[in-house]
């Protein structure tokens, strides 16, 4: 077994959010959240809207220090303990790729400087032109057409591209890629997919990956984990989680995906029964977890109290 490359350990994070008038309101964006991410594999992290997803992520790149937990990368504690070399050396380890290729990308700067300056700053063998070449490459664009170009002469695809070449000029990794395709066009979702599955195999590169997209979570990451109102759900080998799901949140996920094999013929008294049902179940997964049962080897489901009395 190899050592994770990347791990959390009973990660919570707690924000106080103090409206203008009123009281301030308590989120627990996570609880007790624990995974790890192995080198050159991918953790698909998949759940709805609010589920806690970014929060990870973002804790992962440092945005903010957990409420209570730990985060380890290599082995050491991410908040704690480091050189400034070591320190240094994990913000280049670790990059994010957004949803928005926008967010992270310099409008007033060719794609030549996005690049450039992290190939300088970080070394590395050859000219930097060709090492600047060899990445755009390994995002399969052409040096020639987007060099000089900045950021809003690219196409959506082209943009996100440009961020994870970023990432590798850095350096990374442990990409931490946050939806990286939902404001993409359906068309050339997969082909971004499909980069990423190549810079994992080719390039040793690990990722986490966010999405609320669970038939992608399956092309690309050997694990998944179901995350909901801040608690991991079920973790397991993505095959396993997506085909037979063991926790009843995550069947209820499943079956909310979009299946066009599948006619919708129910009456309304079954949709309506359907409802009551997903309500029981979301209101049921939002207990806190009381621990994981290992129904195979590396899958984990979560239980709540009670059940387990
Ligand atoms: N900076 C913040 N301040 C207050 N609440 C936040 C902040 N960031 C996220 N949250 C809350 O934490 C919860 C989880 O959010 P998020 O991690 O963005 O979910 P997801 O990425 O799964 O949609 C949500 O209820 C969200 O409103
Ligand atoms: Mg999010």
């Amino acid at each position: 077994m190899t050592a994770p490359l990347l791990s959390l350990e009973g990660v919570s994070k707690t924000f106080h959010v103090r409206p203008v008038l009123g009281a301030v309101r308590r989120v627990e964006a996570l609880r007790n959240v624990t995974l790890s991410v192995d080198p050159g594999r991918a953790l698909a992290l998949v759940g709805e809207s609010g589920s806690g997803k970014s929060t990870c992520g973002r804790a992962v790149i440092r945005h903010f220090e957990p409420s209570a937990g730990t985060i380890r990368f290599r082995g050491e504690d991410i908040f704690e303990g480091w050189t400034r070399q070591g320190d240094r050396a994990y913000l280049r380890a670790v990059q994010m790729v957004f949803q928005d290729p926008f967010a992270s990308l310099n409008p007033t700067h060719t794609i030549r400087h996005h690049l450039e300056r992290p190939l300088r700053l970080h070394g590395g063998p050859g000219d930097l032109e060709a090492r600047l070449r060899g990445i755009l490459s390994d995002v399969e664009l052409d040096p020639a057409t987007t060099l000089e170009k900045f950021p809003h002469q690219l196409s959506g695809g082209q943009r996100q591209r440009v961020s994870f070449a970023r990432a590798l000029a850095v350096g990374a990794e442990l990409i931490v890629a946050d939806e990286p395709t939902s404001m993409l066009d359906v068309s050339i979702r997969k082909s971004v997919l499909d980069l990423m599955r190549r810079l994992k195999e080719e390039r040793n590169i690990a990722f986490l990956y966010i999405t609320h997209d669970i038939a992608t979570a399956h092309y690309i990451a050997e694990e998944t984990a179901v995350m909901f109102a801040g608690q991991v759900m079920e973790r397991g080998p993505s095959d396993a989680v997506i085909s037979s799901p063991r926790h009843a949140y995550s069947k209820l996920l499943i079956s909310a995906v979009p299946d066009p094999a599948r006619r919708f013929d129910a009456g309304a008294d079954d949709a309506l029964a359907f409802t009551r049902q997903a309500e029981a179940v979301r209101a049921s997964a939002a207990r806190p977890v009381a621990g994981y049962r290992e129904v195979a080897p590396g899958h984990f489901v979560a239980y709540a109290e009670a059940e387990n009395a």
